[in-house]
């Protein structure tokens, strides 16, 4: 199954002329159960589910016109190369979409999230160009439509069309069109997430590379799916009880066992910085002393922290430059 053909099944064929210029913002995302592998490549269909929560006003807004000649990028105020990562991936996503061969576009795109430091995923930038793409366009799709369009782009981002907790269905149909995000109805108002930039460096290899490297080469990745599976029910369940300590647990113990898979890839994906682990130890120090703070880390080096609001001071105190997101205020 192929891109068009899928697409071909939710954008409406007949289509009014396109708007002159939109703007459309989408939160970022950090999964605390992870999406590291998929069933289809072409489609971004994942071999398990994932679970994650949105960062409020932190993510990317875009700002869409239709231009002459070629795309054209413009990230947090500075002109970006036609050959650097993003632009060449979201041109190929709008050639999915251009109502005909001469529609280029004009993007300004504004990243409120750390963007240097692997803090700012693809996922919201994806999300944020979908939902601007609708309203340009005028396809008047809902949520979980878009949500498929935009995994499309990059599996995470389809998370990044909602706020709070989201979970994204596995699905098993080939053409991917059960494999949505959607919200869970729970809101936790004092949970905070804490981001921690250790690095800024330029990450060894992306997210969408070492997913792959690791399912076709690491040993410990066959036991990876049915651990996902696990937690995935028990992180629900978890915050559906608002039980904060077997959430922090489980989304902890998720992070590790993904890393876990990569160190084992042949040759190995190694995230971690000396920083990383300073910081992970930190992170339990903190917890033996009665400050409940638990970690959790993506493709990249830095920390998030998954802690409540009356937590707040002890770990400022320990990480003084932590970035604090209250998702649900
Ligand atoms: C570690 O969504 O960036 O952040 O679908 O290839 O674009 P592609 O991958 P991407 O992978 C995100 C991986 C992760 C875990 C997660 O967000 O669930």
């Amino acid at each position: 199954m192929t891109k068009p053909e899928v697409i071909a099944q939710l954008v409406p064929k007949r289509l009014p002329a396109p708007k002159k210029t939109v703007t459309a913002f989408a939160p970022s995302n950090i999964a605390l159960c992870k999406y590291w592998g998929k069933r289809d490549a072409e489609l971004n269909l994942p071999t398990a589910p994932s679970l994650s929560i949105s960062l409020g006003r932190l993510g990317s807004e875009v700002t869409l016109t239709p231009c002459a000649d070629h795309d054209r990028y413009t990230l947090n105020g500075r002109r970006l190369l036609p050959e650097c990562v993003f632009a060449r991936r979201a041109s190929a996503f709008f050639d999915l979409f251009r109502p005909h061969k001469q529609f280029f576009l004009e993007v300004v795109a504004r990243n409120t999230i750390p963007t240097a430091a692997g803090l700012a995923s693809s996922a919201s930038g994806f999300a944020a160009l979908t939902l601007a793409l609708n309203d340009l366009l005028g396809w008047k799709l809902d949520r979980r439509k878009l949500s498929i369009l935009a995994r499309l782009g990059s599996g995470s981002a389809c998370r990044s069309l909602f706020e709070g907790f989201v979970e994204w269905r596995v699905g098993k149909a080939a053409d991917g069109l059960d494999s949505f995000a959607e919200p869970l109805p729970t809101r936790w108002p004092d949970l905070r997430v804490g981001l921690v930039v250790l690095s800024k460096q330029e990450k060894p290899i992306g997210s969408r590379d070492a997913m792959a490297h690791t399912r076709a080469t690491s040993p410990l990745y066959a036991a990876w799916p049915a651990t996902v599976e696990r937690d995935f029910a028990a992180l629900k369940e978890a915050i559906r009880r608002r039980d904060f300590t077997r959430l922090g647990e489980l989304a902890e113990g998720n992070a590790l066992a993904m890393h876990a898979t990569m160190l084992a890839a042949r040759p190995a994906v190694v995230y971690c910085l000396p920083e990383s682990l300073e910081a992970m130890q930190a992170v339990r120090a903190l917890r033996a002393d009665g400050c409940e703070v638990y970690f959790t880390m993506d493709a990249g080096p830095n920390l998030k922290l998954l802690f409540r609001k009356p937590d707040l001071r002890g770990i400022v105190k320990r990480f003084p430059e932590v970035q604090v997101v209250a998702p649900f205020a």
